[in-house]
């Protein structure tokens, strides 16, 4: 077995967090890196990705996310936040970081600006919102992967109300929805979950070869 499924199959979504373990400043970063590098439609990367450490604001969160104890107990709490309503003006911001980082001038990458500008302006406002926060589950599938690499435990969750945190967050103003979470840290002794054997479907139920 590769290293990389030996740490797929260590992970688990942790449920009881050792309150006492935070983790390391290289550490986040590492994480913070594999979520920087997630793919997305176009590299357009419609989302911000929020990190919460301060205690008072994730005990509030935590009233409005079923009371999940992960979301205050954990080491850190990333939030994938969507773009609500993605427009020309991230068009715009993308194209600019295109043509620096690759010294190509923008006028050549017009057609390209074009074409994602008509796409998107074609959507509806909720075509928008799903199609942004879809992109926010491919970097928290790199987190999940990255913090198991590192030995680290990470827990998904949806289980929250996404309203209350965009109040809570101030997500409104600045045009942003929670979409899905992450605690992340080290898991706590105690977790009974870290002893369930993993429920997968088989290959053969999962692939079709064609
Ligand atoms: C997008 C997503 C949302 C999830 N939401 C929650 C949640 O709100 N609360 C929770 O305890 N687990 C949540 N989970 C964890 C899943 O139940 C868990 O990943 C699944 O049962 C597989 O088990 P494992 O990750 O421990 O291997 C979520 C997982 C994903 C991927």
């Amino acid at each position: 077995m590769s290293t990389y499924v030996e740490s797929l199959s260590w992970r688990y979504a942790a449920k009881k967090y050792d309150t006492g373990r935070k983790i390391s400043d290289a550490d986040l970063n590492t994480i913070k890196e594999a979520v920087r590098l997630s793919a997305s439609s176009y590299g357009l990367q419609p989302y911000k990705v929020v990190i919460v450490e301060n205690p008072e604001i994730r005990e509030k969160l935590k009233a409005v996310g079923y009371g999940q104890p992960q979301i205050t107990d954990a080491s850190h709490l990333f939030i994938f936040a969507n773009e609500a309503n993605v427009g020309e003006a991230s068009v715009d911001k993308y194209i600019t970081n295109i043509s620096e980082t690759r010294g190509v001038p923008a006028e050549a990458l017009a057609g390209f600006s074009d074409m994602m500008k008509g796409v998107i302006g074609g959507l509806s406002d909720d075509a928008k919102n799903t199609w942004t926060a879809k992109q926010t589950y491919i970097a928290l599938g790199n987190l999940l992967s990255a913090a198991a690499e590192l030995k680290i435990d990470a827990s998904p969750m949806e289980g929250f109300n996404a309203a209350s945190f965009n109040e809570i967050l101030g997500f409104d103003k600045l045009g942003l929805n929670a979409a899905v979470i992450a605690a992340v840290g080290y898991r706590h002794d105690e977790d009974d979950a870290q002893h369930f054997k993993k429920v997968r479907k088989s290959q053969e139920e999962l692939f079709i070869t064609l």
